[in-house]
């Protein structure tokens, strides 16, 4: 069966998803036994285009390029354009709507109302959007269920490295009592580079902006915000949480000096952002702050904007996974990852 895909925002990670599927389109086919056409792509700022058999990628690709606009797509028979995202998430005859919307973080909008509606028309969702999953997390998987249409969100957690499947893919058996993780490139890579490189806060700052690791306002990265939400989808997804992000204590880098870092230094220790997500007499509790690590911990040796998560396993033992946080490919590789997983399910 081909899948069928609406690709609601056309910004960097759903242009990557495109890319991902040119250019695997046959690995994806003879190894996975996927396949896939975007029928839809509707972006606010760059137009939509709807064609029930499958739009061409590389000719929305290549408008994207000479004018930064779909408008360019040339014109084809059954081709129509300006449908809102609404109307492409309910009329379109796609079977996966694929969310990379420009939402707003702290209200986690359009995203959310993007996947009501997709569940209430019978269509499963894969996205990145954090908001939607660390703020509506219960309502959202129950009205998922209920329509009986899959949700996918890999990459709303250390972008396409696989930590939200793991537990569920690599773990079986195990009880996870504790959740410990590098959750947030930047500040990773503010850290590492103050220690490294013996640069200050800001110009380290101002390199992870220029890496394009840091939100569009910063604040949210080095507040801890970011990694915030990241422990509430932990929390709620992996544990059984019932937490909202406001009851997460929060704390960022911003009080960490040169000279905290130098002192750890000398003691055998390393400052991390840390988001912890543990089991305490029943109840499911997080926080996120600044900690000071030996450096024999294997979260330690994490550098750059580099992520991790130690899992503490009743059977393993502590089981690390480190890799990609960010970047267009590799979150752009989490939808394909929940696309290849729910097209096994079906
Ligand atoms: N600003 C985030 C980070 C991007 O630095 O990790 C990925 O969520």
């Amino acid at each position: 069966m081909t899948h069928k895909l609406a690709l609601i925002g056309f910004g960097v990670v759903g242009q990557g998803l495109a890319k991902i599927l040119l250019e695997k389109k046959e690995s994806l086919k003879s190894n996975e036994g996927f396949e896939a056409s975007i029928v839809a792509i509707s972006d606010v700022q760059k137009g939509s285009l709807y064609h029930s058999k499958g739009l061409n990628i590389e000719k929305a690709l290549q408008a994207i390029e000479d004018s930064g606009h779909l408008d360019s797509y040339s014109d084809e028979p059954g081709l129509i354009r300006g449908w809102d995202s609404l109307q492409t998430i309910k009329d379109c005859n796609a079977d996966t709507i694929v969310e990379v919307s420009y939402t707003n973080v702290k209200t986690g909008q359009p995203a959310i109302l993007h996947c009501e509606v997709a569940f209430n028309n019978g269509k499963n969702v894969v996205m990145t959007n954090k908001g939607p999953v660390a703020l509506a997390y219960q309502k959202l998987s129950q009205l998922a269920k209920s329509n009986q249409v899959q949700w996918g969100f890999e990459g709303t957690v250390m972008s396409g490295t696989p930590t939200l499947r793991l537990p569920d893919v690599g773990l079986k058996g195990n009880k996870i009592s504790e959740i410990r993780g590098i959750l947030n490139g930047t500040t990773n890579y503010i850290l590492t580079q103050m220690e490294s490189e013996q640069i200050s806060y800001e110009s380290a700052l101002k390199e992870a902006q220029n890496l394009g690791y840091a939100e569009a306002d910063p604040s949210s990265d080095v507040e801890g915000l970011d990694a915030r939400y990241k422990a509430v989808i932990l929390a709620n997804h992996l544990m059984g949480g019932e937490l909202k992000v406001e009851e997460v204590e929060c704390a960022g880098i911003t009080s960490i000096s040169s000279e905290m870092i130098e002192e750890a230094k000398k003691e055998g220790k390393r400052w991390k952002l840390l988001a912890n997500v543990r089991e305490e007499a029943g109840l499911i509790l997080a926080k996120v702050g600044p900690e000071k690590l030996s450096i024999t911990d294997p979260l330690a040796g994490v550098s750059g904007a580099t992520n991790a998560v130690t899992f503490e396993c009743d059977l393993l033992g502590p089981v690390t996974i480190m890799g990609a946080g960010a970047g267009q490919t590799e979150t752009a590789c989490s939808l394909l990852i929940d696309l290849i997983h729910m097209s096994k399910a079906q």
